[in-house]
C-alpha cells in the first residue's frame, strides 16, 4: 500500500446520465448512484469520478455548466448528493466530481448579464467577447474552429460582437486573464471541499489560457481534442499558474484529496508539467486509448508515461476508455476477440505501477452502440459537423443492470439512449457469478492486485513477436497481442504451488483467502488458486490474452531506495518524490 492512495488506486468513473436512474425519468441520478454503491464496493474500487451533475441545459450532456452550487433536478439536489458521499465514504469509497472551469453555460448567470450589459463593460469582461469589423461583419476575430466542429465564434443575439467558445455555442469560454473568474473557482473548489468531496477532475484542464492577441492557428483552425495538435488555446504556460494557486487550497483540508487533470497536449513530457509537487496530483494518460492493440504501441505508450511521469515524482495513470470515447472492445474489432482484446489490456493496467481508471460498463465488457438512429443522438459534435461526426453517444448507452425489465434494470422509465436487445446478456445480473463472465473477471483482477500492488516496472525478454512480459515486484505479466500463442516457461517464479491451470471457477467460488490466476481471454474459464501464484510451466500465453505468475524479482529496489546504493542519481537522489531509474532499467516507485 502506498503512502497516498491516489497514488495506485483503481477509480470509477460513473457518467450520471447512464448509470442508474431511481426516478424513472429515464436519465440517470444520484440516488441511483447510491443504489449501486454497493456494487462498486464489490467490484473492489477505490475512488468514483462522477461527471458532471450540476445544474445544466445538457447541451453537452452536463459540461455545460449554469450554476456550480447547484445539482440538477434531473439528477437530484444537495441532501441527495450528501447522501450519496456519504453511502461512498462508508463503503470506503472516494469521491472526486467534474470542475469545468474553461467555460461555463450559456444559461450561466454571468453570461446572462454579459449579454444584458454593453460592449467593455466588466460584465463582458468574464468571457472572450470580440467587435464585429464593420468591413468584414461575416469574418470571425480568428480562424479558430469549434473542438465539435464548425466556428469557435458565434455573435451576441444582437449580432454587436463575437464571443469564444472552443466547444459549443452554448459553452462560452471564460476570460482567465480576469481575476474574478480567478477567485469564482477557488469559492467553487472551496464550496465542494467542504462538502467533503476527494477531489477534482479538470475538465479541459489544458485549455483555460489562451495566448496573447489569440493570434491565429496554423492551417484551417481545426483542432480536435482526442489529439496532440498544438494550439494557441491548448497547453499555454500559463495555465500551471492557476494550478499554484489551487494546490495550497487543497491542501487545507484534510483526507489526501487530489486533482486530476484533463490535459492533451503534444506529448507526455509537456503533460507531466501539469503533475509538478506543486500543481496536479494526476493527468489522464490518453497514450493507450490511442494506441493500436500491439505489442510495441502500448510498450512506447509505457515507457513514455513511467519516465514522464518519474521525472516529476507523479504516479503514472492508465486509462483505455471513457465518455468521450469509443469503448475499447469496439476499438479492438468486437466480438469475441475484442473482448478478449478488452481483457488483456486490463488485466495488463492493472499490473502496471500507477493507478487505473475503468469507465462504467466496461466491466460488463459492453461495446460500442454504433447504430443509435439520428433522432436520439444528443451529442453536440453530430449536429454540429452535420452528422458526419458521429459523436459520443455509442459510448453513452445506460447500463444494463437485469437481464429483463424496461431498460435493463436502468430504471422504471426507459433510457435516454435505447440499449441493445442483446445487452441482457452482459447485464450485471446475468454476468454476477457466471464463471468466465466479465464482470467475474473485473472482480478477481481487481482482487489480485489488492494483494499485489506493483512496486516497480522491469521488462522480461519478449516472449514472441507481439508479446511482452514485465515484472512488477510481485507479478510476472505476460501479454500476448499476437495470433499464435507464446511459451511462457521460465518466466515468473517456480514451485509455489496453487491450482494446476484449468481449473475453472470464480472468485467466489475461490479457497478462502485464495486468489486468482486466469489468461485474460474472452469467455475463458477463470482459474482459482488457493495459494500463491503458481507458475504455468507447460501452458502457452493464447492469443488476445495476459497471464500472470509470481515474481522473480524479491523486490531489491526497496532497499536500494532506502540505501541509495546509486539507485537514484541527481535531484531524483536529493528529492524523495522524484523517482529514479534503476540498475537494468528498472524504474522504481517512490
Ligand atoms: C471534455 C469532456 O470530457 C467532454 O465530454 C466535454 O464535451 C468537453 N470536455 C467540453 O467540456
Amino acid at each position: 500500500m502506498s503512502e497516498h492512495w491516489w497514488r495506485d488506486a483503481v477509480i470509477y468513473q460513473v457518467y450520471p446520465r447512464s448509470f442508474a436512474d431511481a426516478n424513472g425519468d429515464g436519465m440517470g441520478d444520484l440516488e441511483g448512484i447510491r443504489s449501486r454503491i454497493p456494487y462498486l464496493a464489490e467490484l473492489g474500487v477505490d475512488a468514483i469520478w462522477l461527471s458532471p451533475f450540476y445544474a445544466s441545459p445538457q447541451k453537452d450532456a452536463g459540461y455545460d455548466v449554469a450554476d456550480y452550487r447547484k445539482i440538477d433536478p434531473r439528477f437530484g439536489d444537495l441532501d441527495d448528493f450528501d447522501r450519496m458521499l456519504e453511502t461512498a465514504h462508508s463503503a470506503g469509497i472516494r469521491l472526486i466530481v467534474d470542475l469545468v472551469p474553461n467555460h461555463t453555460s450559456s444559461d450561466h448567470a454571468w453570461f446572462q448579464a454579459a449579454l444584458a450589459a454593453a460592449p467593455g463593460s466588466p460584465e463582458r469582461e468574464r468571457y472572450h467577447f470580440r467587435d464585429v469589423d464593420p468591413a468584414a461583419a461575416d469574418t470571425p476575430p480568428n480562424n479558430w474552429q469549434s473542438i465539435f466542429g464548425g466556428p469557435a465564434w458565434t455573435k451576441t443575439p444582437g449580432g454587436e460582437q463575437w464571443y469564444l467558445h472552443l466547444f459549443d455555442s452554448s459553452q462560452p469560454d471564460l476570460n482567465w486573464d480576469n481575476p474574478e473568474v480567478h477567485q469564482e473557482f477557488k469559492a467553487i473548489l472551496r464550496f465542494w471541499l467542504d462538502r467533503g468531496v476527494d477531489g477534482f477532475r479538470i475538465d479541459v484542464a489544458h485549455g483555460m489560457v489562451k495566448a496573447p492577441g489569440l493570434p491565429d492557428t496554423g492551417g484551417d483552425g481545426t483542432i480536435e481534442m482526442i489529439g496532440t495538435t498544438q494550439a494557441p488555446f491548448f497547453d499555454q504556460d500559463g495555465v500551471h499558474d492557476i494550478y499554484r494557486t489551487w494546490r495550497p487550497i487543497i491542501e487545507e483540508y484534510e483526507g489526501d484529496r487530489i486533482f486530476v487533470a484533463e490535459a492533451w497536449t503534444d506529448s507526455a513530457e509537456r503533460r507531466s508539467l501539469y503533475l509538478r509537487p506543486d500543481e496536479l496530483h494526476q493527468a489522464f494518460n490518453f497514450d493507450l486509448v490511442l494506441a493500436p492493440f500491439h505489442a510495441v504501441d502500448f510498450r512506447k505508450a509505457i515507457d513514455s508515461e513511467i519516465a514522464n511521469n518519474a521525472g516529476v515524482g507523479a504516479p503514472c495513470t492508465w486509462v483505455l476508455s471513457n465518455h468521450d470515447v469509443q469503448r475499447h472492445v469496439t476499438r479492438y474489432g468486437g466480438g469475441e476477440a475484442g473482448l478478449a482484446r478488452a481483457k488483456a489490456a486490463t488485466q495488463l493496467l492493472l499490473s502496471l505501477p500507477g493507478v487505473v481508471y475503468v469507465y462504467q460498463g466496461e466491466e460488463l465488457g459492453l461495446n460500442e452502440v454504433l447504430d443509435l438512429p439520428a433522432e436520439v443522438r444528443e451529442d453536440p459534435t453530430f449536429f454540429r459537423t452535420n452528422g458526419e461526426q458521429i459523436g459520443r453517444d455509442g459510448c453513452r448507452v445506460p447500463l444494463p443492470w437485469t437481464r429483463e425489465g424496461t431498460s435493463f434494470g436502468f430504471g422504471t422509465g426507459g433510457s435516454w439512449l435505447p440499449q441493445p436487445a442483446d445487452w441482457a446478456a452482459v447485464s450485471a445480473e446475468a454476468e454476477d457469478g457466471t464463471p468466465g463472465s466479465t464482470l467475474e473477471f473485473y472482480r478477481a483482477a481487481l482482487a489480485v492486485r489488492k494483494g499485489h500492488k506493483a512496486t516497480g516496472l522491469t521488462w522480461l525478454a519478449d516472449p514472441g513477436d507481439d508479446a511482452f512480459a514485465f515484472d512488477n515486484g510481485t507479478l510476472v505479466c505476460v501479454t500476448n497481442f499476437g495470433d499464435e500463442p507464446v511459451p511462457v516457461t521460465g518466466y515468473g517464479t517456480e514451485g509455489l504451488g496453487g491450482s494446476p491451470p484449468g481449473v475453472t471457477g470464480t472468485r467466489r467460488g475461490g479457497a478462502p483467502g485464495g486468489f486468482t490466476m486466469y489468461p485474460a481471454q474472452g469467455g475463458g474459464p477463470g482459474r482459482v488458486g488457493a495459494g500463491p501464484l503458481a507458475t504455468p510451466r507447460n501452458t502457452p500465453c493464447e492469443p488476445n490474452s495476459a497471464f500472470l505468475t509470481g515474481s522473480s524479482i524479491s523486490c531489491p529496489h526497496d532497499r536500494e531506495l532506502r540505501s541509495d546504493h546509486g539507485h537514484r542519481q541527481g535531484a531524483a537522489a536529493r528529492d524523495p518524490r522524484i523517482l529514479g531509474t534503476a540498475r537494468r532499467g528498472r524504474r522504481c516507485l517512490p
